[in-house]
């Protein structure tokens, strides 16, 4: 049995409070939904901000009544310091989510991310300590590797940021280095790689690159791609991101804590490949997708150039083993936009 289906197991042994941020947005919504699934209780807290309630809504329609009744929903705002006071009051685990993603979005106003991002981290860590919070895990970045152009990408090695984005989530790096040795707070930092999968905003100007391809293939609508297409990612489906915050959420060994991971899948994919693989996704549902065609367009600022995760320290350190590679993910995912999106 892998270390992820034992801790399921364990889970649904004993019932402990976790409160989740960013509840309503994209990660938020799967890691509430898993945890409701394993009999765990829940809190989530979001502004609404990028998040939805009907992301919510869906996860009340998986997990079923029963479980359902073990969540509590607060629409509230993490730059708020009473709010993450009152929220993580009784809780033994903090799952933290939210923030403003987007490196365009933080390149139009960094004042904005910097108050959500850094000022609403902050809020969050003062609060997780003074709770005395079991463990706190929290969304790190892969755009902390900034313009180092070593690959694969290795925990210890980073270059200078890119963005205003990537400032803030090496802040957030920083203040949990801190209070670890200042406090002996315990966290873990957990640097995502181009997440995907079901319920990420196709929608807006900040939208990631694989919920904007399906929904503008399933529309018919023209596909812009930024530069040449070899720019390249480490594509991650969302199950295996939960899979890393529960299992760093409940690692037991010191030497795991106070640390950063990167979670990803070591596999990279170029836009042009994952055009390719989206397009035959959605013209298995539609056939007339197969001819649609990417129209290229200039690099856009802020972006790296290529992105590779070694992701051996969260094998050793937490046990991470990925269970879905980019294609299996992109599958599961495009069956959801095809059912989901009104065209
Ligand atoms: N999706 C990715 O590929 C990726 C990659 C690296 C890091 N991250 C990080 O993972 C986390 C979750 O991202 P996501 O993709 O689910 O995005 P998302 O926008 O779907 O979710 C973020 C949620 O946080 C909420 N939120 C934002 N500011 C808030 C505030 N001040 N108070 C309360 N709630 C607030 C939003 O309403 C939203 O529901 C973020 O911290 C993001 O920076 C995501």
């Amino acid at each position: 049995m892998s270390a992820y289906a034992d801790l399921l197991d364990n889970l649904k042994s004993s019932q402990k409070n976790w409160l989740v941020t960013g509840a309503a947005g994209f990660i938020g919504s799967h890691l509430v939904e898993t945890l409701l699934m394993a009999g765990q209780k829940v809190s989530g807290l979001d502004n609404l901000s990028t998040g939805y309630l009907k992301n919510l809504d869906m996860v009340k329609a998986r997990v079923g009544d029963a479980a359902w009744r073990q969540f509590t929903f607060v629409k509230g705002d993490i730059r708020n310091l009473a709010t993450c006071r009152e929220l993580c009051s009784g809780m033994s685990y903090v799952l933290h989510e939210a923030a403003l993603g987007s490196v365009p979005r933080s390149l139009e106003d960094p004042i904005l991310s910097n108050e959500n991002n850094i000022d609403g981290f902050l809020n969050m860590l003062v609060s997780a300590r003074d709770s005395g919070i079991r463990s706190f895990v929290y969304a790190a970045s892969s755009s902390t590797y900034g313009d180092d152009p070593t690959l694969p990408k290795q925990e210890n090695h980073i270059g200078k940021p890119l963005s205003p984005y990537a400032v803030t989530k090496y802040v957030n790096e920083l203040y949990a280095g801190v209070f670890a040795s200042a406090y002996g707070f315990r966290s873990i930092g957990l640097r995502y790689f181009n997440i995907f999968g079901q319920r990420q905003d196709p929608e807006g100007a900040y939208a990631a690159v694989i919920p904007q391809w399906f929904a503008g293939i399933l529309q018919g609508r023209q596909i812009y791609i930024n530069g040449d297409g070899e720019t390249s990612r480490d594509f991650c489906f969302i199950d295996n991101c939960v899979q890393a915050n529960l299992l760093a959420a409940c690692a037991s060994s010191d030497a795991s804590w106070n640390t950063v991971y990167n979670v990803a899948c070591n596999q990279r994919t170029d836009l042009n490949t994952l055009f390719a693989i989206i397009r035959d996704e959605v013209a298995r549902r539609r056939p007339e997708a197969a001819k649609a065609k990417p129209a290229y367009r200039d690099f856009r600022a802020g972006d790296v150039r290529h992105s590779l995760a070694d992701i051996s320290k969260a094998r050793l350190l937490i046990g991470y083993a990925p269970e879905y590679d980019v294609r299996q993910g992109l599958r599961k995912a495009g069956d959801w936009y095809a059912a989901n999106l009104h065209i």
